[in-house]
């Protein structure tokens, strides 16, 4: 019987999960960092910045360069393997937290909950579990960290609906596309941090990063993110969510290159220290890590009277068969902060990529509209960034948030400092968004109110904090 990662939400009082994953971190945060087990190695695995690092004690023992470079810094963003990556991750920490939880005397089929923020309003607030710094007895909750968002910790609301939705990412036909949007990322080799994420890894996951974080917190870099307990949560959910866009649509498919399942293999230290290695075709099927989630039915109501396709696979060869056309492009390097900004992109080139695109699909019955794809490109930050909503040909002098019509999605901009800096394994060329904004074009088109030759972005800085000065490197819009 696989062990079971339940709802963080509906644990109930009398449940003992938390309180034993309390009991573990308090043991692993009194290893030394040199021990592949500890709390800070598990976070360093992530990713570990020397420098940056809250914990860090002058003088202590670091393990070898050797086994931080190994190790360390591993984490797989912007990437198809960012869903598999955090699956091996969250298996080995479990494990560890699992052996120590047995050693203590707590149950042997213990798992790591989940929290399934995009339930509804209650379901955003922080579990409860995680906001105090001491428990009712006065000893120290370990479930707890300052560095948190101030709302987040107090149980106030700290993210709204656009951080949690669902639907964008658990309706994507496809695990990874050559160009975007797709539910899972797309192709890379090894990324810590790679140019175009898929669509979960930025609605819930990224932006739950940055609302949990707030301006400081530790959430809201990958060199801390994983010190702060309810990552582990949140990364759970994600894990679940993967399996519920599995379930949701027969098309839903894992990728079957080689490459993806079994060329790559991931190195990190069971619960018992010991050296080991896993690839994606070790973790596709979570019963052979023997967990389950308690609930992974679909969140979305089904659309009255659409079967669900089993055409996914086929959509992504017909996708990927016509490459997207750019038909218009911004300045470039446009400087946005913390007020709104319109970002203007003429499309001259509509109608004759329109043209080619119709005699170019030998069976145009399969995409007999194509889609109209808005690239926000090489965004780049020194620093922690706000998010943005992104919103489309809103009317002059027109307060965006009155046009949910015209809202085109949220960019989260986690991780956007890792991906500015250039090092050894990538070009820091910045995070790079891909919006499907089809829908909006269709209903204003029908409307009459859509003109084919420009367009104008807005972007609303969401947080309330003040971020770093973003530079976008310019904005395209394609037919793909
Ligand atoms: Cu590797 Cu949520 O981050």
């Amino acid at each position: 019987m696989a062990r079971v990662r339940r709802n963080v939400l509906t644990l109930g009082s009398q449940d003992q999960t938390l309180f034993w994953y309390g009991r573990a971190i308090e043991a692993m945060q009194n290893r030394p960092i040199t021990d592949p087990t500890s709390w800070r190695f598990q976070a360093a695995i992530h990713d570990y910045i020397r420098a940056l690092d809250p914990l860090a004690v002058s003088d202590e023992a670091l393990p070898s360069r050797d086994t931080r470079n190994r190790f360390w810094r591993q984490c797989q963003h912007n990437s198809w393997f960012f869903l598999p990556w955090h699956r091996m991750y969250l298996h080995f920490f479990e494990q560890i937290v699992l052996a120590e939880v047995v050693n203590q005397g707590g149950p042997k089929d213990w798992a790591l909950p989940y929290w399934d923020y995009s339930a509804d309003f209650e379901s955003r607030l922080l579990p409860e579990a995680f906001r105090n710094a001491m428990l009712t007895d006065g000893s120290q909750n370990f479930l707890f960290v300052v560095a948190r968002d101030a709302d987040c910790n107090a149980g106030n609301q700290f993210a709204d609906e656009q951080d949690v939705e669902l639907k964008d990412a658990l309706t994507q036909a496809n695990f990874t596309t050559q160009d975007g949007p797709d539910f899972g990322g797309p192709r890379t080799r090894f990324a810590h941090s790679g140019p175009r994420l898929g669509v979960l890894e930025r609605v819930p996951h990224g932006l739950m990063h940055g609302a949990v974080a707030g301006e400081f917190g530790w959430m809201g870099a990958f060199n801390t993110a994983a010190l702060d307990p309810i990552f582990w949560l949140h990364h759970c959910n994600l894990d679940r969510l993967w399996q519920v866009w599995l379930n949701r649509d027969p098309g839903h498919q894992n990728p079957t290159d080689p490459f993806w399942r079994e060329e790559i293999s991931f190195p990190f230290h069971d619960a018992t220290g010991t050296e080991v290695t896993m690839r994606c075709i070790d973790v596709e099927d979570t019963s052979a890590l023997d967990y389950a989630y308690e609930d992974v039915g679909d969140p979305l109501p089904a659309p009255a009277g659409v079967a669900p396709s089993a055409a996914g696979a086929t959509e992504e060869s017909m996708v990927d068969a016509i490459p997207p056309e750019v038909i218009g492009i911004s300045d470039t390097n446009v400087q946005v902060d913390n007020t709104p900004i319109r970002i203007h992109v003429p499309t001259p080139a509509h109608a004759a990529a329109r043209g080619r695109r119709a005699a170019l699909a030998a069976a145009p019955s399969f995409i007999t509209e194509p889609r109209l794809l808005l690239q926000l490109e090489n965004l780049t930050a020194s620093g922690r960034a706000n998010a943005y909503d992104v919103y489309v040909n809103i009317p002059d002098g027109a307060d965006p948030t009155q046009h949910p019509e015209r809202y085109a999605g949220r960019l989260d901009l986690f991780g956007i400092a890792e991906a500015s800096h250039t090092t050894d394994q990538h070009l820091g060329t910045g995070l790079t968004y891909t919006l499907n904004i089809s829908p909006i074009y269709q209903e204003l088109s029908t409307a009459g109110d859509w003109d084919p030759d420009n367009i104008d972005v807005s972007l609303v800085p969401v947080r309330k904090w003040q971020g770093d000065t973003v530079t976008v490197g310019r904005v395209s819009v394609s037919l793909g």
